[in-house]
């Protein structure tokens, strides 16, 4: 496959990354009451090992530039030294307890069934496929949105960056600004890590790995989606018809 068509299947993944019921969580449709169970199985699915998993990537990695970038990314992401100033899935941990959540249940997470599948997708890739899977899942997937043509092409929407101000948590659920300490800091790191995760995959996965980046990329987001249908379904929220 060659970089023109693996920037596009890769791009192809990522236009779907997105969830009926992310709507419903912005505009302050999930009670107050179940919102911890999302908050709890994003950071024990992925946000606190996020870390981690860039580590597993960087083990196995043997291009030097590529060690590099993730051995930056792997810094900031678990000490804040570069700008969040804490660590992130610390920080991550703000929102939770600027919604007045009883922060002992993130001590002893129990991940649902479609969790607990996305995250044994997410080990499997970051752990026993080699680098170049463990760097697409975690720096593409994981870190990236649905807007990542916006990253690499200039005449692409960009990633919308709304006043915190306006932020769904702000306006639904009271949260006080400095709650939102992780949102401000990725703001802030997140134009220099979309770029250094494409650099990474399109310029130094070698044409023989590509097909299975692909693979993994298209089976994370299967588990994903089923994971996001049932944090929805525990949260109350119907798909409409
Ligand atoms: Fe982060």
């Amino acid at each position: 496959m060659n970089t023109g068509a693996f920037r596009e299947q890769l791009l192809a993944v990522m236009e779907q990354k997105r969830h009926w019921a992310w709507s419903h969580f912005t505009s302050g449709r999930v009670p107050r009451e179940r919102l911890h169970l999302h908050f709890e199985q994003e950071y024990a699915t992925y946000v606190r090992d996020f870390p981690v998993m860039v580590g597993w990537a960087y083990v196995q990695c043997p291009v030097a530039a590529v060690r590099r970038d993730l051995a930056e990314n792997l810094y900031e992401e678990e000490t804040g030294g570069v700008i969040a100033g804490r660590p992130h899935p610390e920080l991550f941990l703000e929102y939770p307890r600027g919604l007045g959540m009883d922060l002992a249940r993130f001590d002893a997470i129990e991940l649902l069934p479609a969790a607990r599948r996305f995250r044994d997708v997410l080990d499997e890739h970051t752990q026993r496929r080699g680098w170049a899977q463990a760097c697409a899942v975690t720096t593409i997937f994981l870190e990236g949105t649905e807007h990542e043509r916006g990253e690499l092409d200039p005449e692409a929407p960009r990633r919308p960056a709304p006043p915190l101000e306006q932020h769904p948590l702000v306006v639904h659920y009271n949260l006080p600004l400095e709650a939102l300490a992780l949102t401000k800091a990725h703001r802030r790191v997140e134009g220099s890590h979309r770029e250094a995760a494409w650099r990474i995959v399109l310029d130094h996965i070698a044409e023989r790995d590509r097909d299975g980046v692909v693979a993994a990329m298209q089976q994370t987001l299967e588990v994903w989606r089923a994971y996001r249908d049932e944090v929805a379904s525990v949260c109350g929220l119907v798909r409409s018809a």
